[in-house]
């Protein structure tokens, strides 16, 4: 039997509440998917949905949480909001990817 010795390390939850799915919830999970895989940290990284996060306004909204880095996530959660598939990579390149440590 083989065991996968890499555990997740961070939880990324996508609002797919009423509003956010309205706005495009879903493309961003995809393109999440393929964010992940194409920085090779699927295995580190829990793609979740949640129901609504409580900014409804301000576009799709996506929560990161557990995240190693805690010099730069104090709250050990941050919000990121008007996520859609063609910003994701960018936001995730610059707010994401850096509280990895990797
Ligand atoms: S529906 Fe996404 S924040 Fe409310």
């Amino acid at each position: 039997m083989r065991y996968n010795l890499k555990h997740k390390i961070m939880v990324i939850k996508v609002c797919v509440g009423s509003s956010c799915h309205l706005k495009g919830s879903y493309d961003v999970i995809e393109q999440m998917k393929y964010i992940l895989k194409k920085y090779d940290v699927e295995d580190l990284v829990d793609l979740q949905a949640a129901f609504c996060l409580g900014f409804c306004s301000q576009g799709v909204t996506v929560k990161v949480e557990d995240t190693p880095n805690v010099e730069k996530m104090p709250d050990g959660e941050l919000f990121l909001h008007n996520v859609n598939k063609d910003n994701a990579e960018e936001i995730f390149a610059k707010e994401v990817y850096p509280l990895l440590n990797l």
